[in-house]
């Protein structure tokens, strides 16, 4: 298992690209299964997470075939196709429930593992299944797996989820792409990577209006073609890296990055002393004057403030003049972070769902570990500005959802390098 060594380095100066959305990505790969067409994905992200649903796709029969070093995914599924997503593949990855709809849709059964918890929380699936069964599957738990058939085919349906998930809001619009029939989603997620599944979707041929919104309506149809569809910038990288100038002073440009995609994110940055200015190429960020300003911050749905950069915030917030309260009202347990930022001098109190943040002057680098993806980068992030050396181990989970985060950090100043973690 490697690590990342991080030595504070004074301000960042110069352009960060940023990828194709992991999030969109892992939506669009098994958007595959619904056609026996190629359907082609550019702007594609080099990340592991895109390489188990390559492996959890071709499990099924699908082939996924990466050409440009990745960027493109090129994707058919024309022969026998495969019901069973084996726990082996869906435990690493709870993206893996997205194959759960299309297989139903184009097969009209599937055996589909749940993915069990992870370090964030139980993640448990009966939004998805609630949204299924309203198309007329008929879905139930044995051994671990859920049985779904749809003997007669899927039907469309009004569906009101209970809460705006994601990953439930991209089986439903999958599956109801074919099915016999108007469906409603009410309360769907308004996420641009469902934006983005519906774009894809609509190129192949589906019939859907309102992404975007919290009422997405899909007139089903007999079948999709293929198509060639671009991924949408990675918000959640975007907003990763706009944070480094802002811990560490100088000037960096994210390229590819709109505001659109981080509106909430960028008001929160405005309110703690950050510039964000839109620039041709991207977005260009920079400390206003003076130190960082404490700011609170809750974490909801698109367009609230994204639980997916709560930890990355978090890093800059401990060393903001003032306190800060982080409320992370997504997943029961994602401040695993705090007790490693502590570990660097941060003061955080956290209680249930809250995190309080007494700013500190300076952080100190220190050996600390990663627990999930979106902690991991808020310990780098927190070490380019900490006095002396931060060593981030389980960097396995860096790599699930950030292309090569040391050369891209290393391109505009940081001193940063990766090492083979003796075993
Ligand atoms: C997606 O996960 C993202 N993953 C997550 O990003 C992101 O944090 C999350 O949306 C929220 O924005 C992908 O897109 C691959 P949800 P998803 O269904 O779809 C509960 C990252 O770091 N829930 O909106 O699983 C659930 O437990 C990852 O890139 C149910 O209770 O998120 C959670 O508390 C982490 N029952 C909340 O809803 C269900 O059936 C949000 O889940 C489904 C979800």
């Amino acid at each position: 298992m490697d690590k990342i060594i991080v030595r504070g380095n004074g301000p960042l100066n110069g352009q960060i690209p940023i990828a194709g959305a992991k999030n969109a990505c892992l939506a669009l790969m098994p958007a595959t299964l619904l056609s026996e067409e190629p359907l082609t994905l550019t702007n594609a992200p080099r990340l592991s997470d895109i390489r188990t649903m390559t492996q959890l796709l071709a499990s099924l029969g699908a082939e996924v075939t990466a050409l440009q070093d990745g960027k493109v995914l090129a994707t058919s599924c024309h022969g026998e196709i495969n019901p069973v997503a084996d726990y082996e593949i869906v435990r690493k990855m709870r993206a893996s429930n997205l194959v759960l709809g299309p297989l139903l849709a184009r097969l009209g059964h599937a055996v589909v593992s749940l993915p069990g918890g992870c370090a964030i929380g139980a993640r448990p699936m009966d939004i998805h299944i609630d949204a299924l069964s309203a198309l007329g599957a008929e879905i139930e738990l044995r051994e671990g797996y859920l049985h779904a058939k749809a003997a007669g085919g899927l039907r469309g349906a009004v569906h009101e989820m209970r809460f705006a998930s994601v990953g439930a809001t991209e089986n439903f619009l999958m599956a109801a792409s074919l099915a016999k029939g108007t469906s409603v989603l009410k309360n769907a997620a308004r996420e641009p990577e469902i934006v983005d599944l519906a774009r894809c979707l609509r190129a192949m041929g589906a019939q859907i209006e309102g992404e975007g919104t919290s009422t997405i309506t899909i007139e089903g149809v007999d079948r999709l073609h293929g198509a060639t569809h671009p991924v949408v910038t990675d918000r959640i990288e975007l907003g990763t890296y706009m944070l480094a100038p802002a811990i560490c002073g100088g000037e960096v440009e994210c390229l590819g990055g709109r505001i659109e995609l981080v509106e909430s994110f960028c008001e929160k940055l405005d309110a703690a002393g950050i510039s964000v200015e839109e620039t041709e190429r991207g977005l260009k960020v920079r400390r206003k004057n003076g130190r960082i300003r404490a700011v609170d911050v809750v974490t909801e749905p698109f367009p609230g403030f994204p639980t997916d950069l709560q930890a990355q915030m978090m890093a800059l917030l401990c060393t903001a003049e003032g306190t800060s309260v982080l409320e992370e009202k997504i997943f029961e347990n994602r401040f695993m972070h705090a007790p490693e930022l502590a570990r660097m001098g941060a003061r955080i109190e956290v209680h249930g769902g809250h995190a309080t943040v007494h700013g500190v002057e300076k952080l100190k680098g220190a050996p600390v570990m990663a627990t999930d993806l979106r902690a991991s980068v808020s310990l780098i992030l927190a070490g380019l500005a900490a006095e002396g050396e931060t060593i981030v181990s389980r960097v396995y989970h860096l790599d699930r959802g950030y292309e090569r985060v040391e050369d891209k950090l290393r391109a505009v100043g940081a001193q940063i390098e990766r090492v083979k973690e003796d075993t």
